[in-house]
Order: structure tokens, then C-alpha cells, then sequence
């Protein structure tokens, strides 16, 4: 379980980025998270991830504090959340497979000095069946610059398979790709939470998606917490308040 009391972050300029955030998340719960450029949604799953140091308040991953972990605490709390980055960040010289590989190595730093074609047989077995899952068995030793988009996305999601997470951390995983891919995205990492159990905290900008893929809403605006709903019978305009004038300004471009 996930708990967040109070949790609040300033940055230099003392504006609050986030004020006050409480938040309960089960295990296993798909939370899409939503609202304005600037919100504080990044923030939010930076600070889940101990990416980003807390102001104030407190984060609890399963009875452990993030927010207070030391360094070998937080090596651990580490392993358990795996993120999903817009930008993909694979090592785009390197071949899909060892991208993979290389997901694993948190849990097994020993690794690293038995990287392709050495690493362990049972690692590169488990490397196979992450890059089976999301489809990419066949492109094991493509460099992942010569890969699309949509494949390096999906790459990402099997290195991070590897890591064997409990809660993943995903910030707006199909900006980047176009409506089809970000479908098929959106249907893997939903799916691979739901098959083993894993908490899923996504950020998505396309709130037609936010619909098909949320059980639990939780929206920010101006870095506090102004929606918590668990699946409903949303539309997209539903959520349009979250965007306020933005969200007119956008319809009036398209
Ligand atoms: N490293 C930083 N230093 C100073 N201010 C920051 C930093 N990171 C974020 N902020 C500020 O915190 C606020 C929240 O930013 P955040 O990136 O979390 O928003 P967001 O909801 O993810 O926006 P977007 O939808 O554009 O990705 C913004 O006002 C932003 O300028
Ligand atoms: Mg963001």
C-alpha cells in the first residue's frame, strides 16, 4: 500500500509545486492521474519514486518511509517502483536485449560485470520472456535507435518487467507516440500491472484514454489534490474542469 500525509514540495521560488497531498493507494490499484501543464504530477510521482526530496509530509510504500529512507533504504524502496518516462531513456547504442538486461541490474548489481553475451543463463532466459511479453522477442538484438517509437516504449516496459516492481510510476508513457501506439501501450502497461498485481500510477494528458484505462481517478490543480474517484461513468468532459481556461484554449486551436 502506498500512503501519502501531507505531502507537500517547494521548490527555490517558495511556490508550492504540491500542498498538502493525502493519498491512499492499494496494492494493485490503476490510478490514472490527471491535470494542467504544471500541476504537479511530475513532481508527485518523482517524489513516490525518491526521485525528489519531500518539503513536508510523508510518503509510505508498504509501512516504509521513502521520504525519510537512507541510502541503502532507499536502494531498496528503489527496486520496488519502476518508472515509464515519456522519453523512453533506453541507451539507444546498445541492443534491445541488453536494455533489458540492464533492468535487472538493480536487484542483481553483480551483473553488471557479466553483461551480454555472459550474464547469467537464468537472466538472459527472464530478458526473453519480458521481451516475449511485450512482443518484441524477434527484435532482441536490433540497437534500440532503429527501433519506432512505439517499440522503444515498449522495450522500456520490459526493461522494466525486469526490475520485477511492485508499483510502477508511469508519466505521460504515450506523449510521444501517435494514437495507435499509444494504444497499444496503454493496453500492455495496464495489462502487464494487471497480471502481476502491480500498483500502476499513470499520468495521461488524452482524457479519452484516461476513461478507457482509469479504476481510480485522482486529478491536481495548482499542485493540490481537487479529485479522488474510483471508476465511474466518466466522460471526457467530465474532467475538463481540471483544465480550466487551458482546456478551452486547446479546444479553440483544434
Ligand atoms: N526542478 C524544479 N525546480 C523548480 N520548479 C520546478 C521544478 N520541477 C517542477 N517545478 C515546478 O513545479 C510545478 C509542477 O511541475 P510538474 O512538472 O510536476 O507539473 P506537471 O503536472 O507534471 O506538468 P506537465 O503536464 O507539463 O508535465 C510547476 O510550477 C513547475 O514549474
Ligand atoms: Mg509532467
Amino acid at each position: 500500500m502506498l500512503l501519502l500525509n501531507q505531502v507537500t514540495k517547494k521548490f527555490q521560488d517558495e511556490m508550492k509545486a504540491l500542498d498538502s497531498i493525502d493519498l491512499t493507494i492499494e496494492k494493485g490499484e490503476q490510478v490514472i492521474l490527471l491535470g494542467h501543464n504544471g500541476s504537479g504530477k511530475s513532481t508527485l510521482l518523482r517524489m513516490i519514486g525518491g526521485l525528489e526530496t519531500i518539503t513536508s509530509g510523508e510518503i509510505l510504500l508498504d509501512g516504509q518511509s521513502v521520504s525519510l529512507a537512507k541510502q541503502k533504504e532507499m536502494r531498496k524502496l528503489r527496486e520496488k517502483m519502476g518508472h515509464v518516462f515519456q522519453k523512453f531513456n533506453l541507451i539507444p547504442t546498445l541492443s534491445v536485449f541488453q536494455n533489458v538486461l540492464f533492468g535487472a541490474l538493480g536487484r542483481n548489481p553483480l551483473v553488471v560485470t557479466a553483461l551480454h553475451p555472459f550474464a547469467k543463463k537464468e537472466l538472459r532466459e527472464k530478458t526473453m520472456v519480458c521481451l516475449e511479453r511485450v512482443g518484441l522477442a524477434d527484435l532482441a538484438v536490433r540497437r534500440a535507435d532503429q527501433l519506432s517509437g512505439g517499440q522503444q516504449q515498449r522495450v522500456a516496459i520490459a526493461r522494466m518487467l525486469m526490475q520485477e516492481p511492485s508499483v510502477i510510476l508511469a508519466d505521460e508513457p504515450i506523449a510521444s507516440l501517435d494514437p495507435k501506439a499509444g494504444i497499444e501501450v496503454m493496453d500492455l502497461l495496464v495489462g502487464v500491472a494487471m497480471e502481476n498485481k502491480m500498483t500502476l500510477i499513470c499520468t495521461l494528458h488524452q482524457l479519452d484514454l484516461a476513461v478507457s484505462y482509469g479504476s481510480r481517478f485522482v486529478g491536481l490543480k495548482n499542485g493540490e489534490l481537487v479529485l479522488d474517484e474510483q471508476k465511474a461513468k466518466h466522460t471526457v468532459d467530465s474532467f475538463a474542469w481540471l483544465y480550466g481556461k487551458q482546456k478551452e484554449l486547446l479546444q479553440n486551436v483544434t
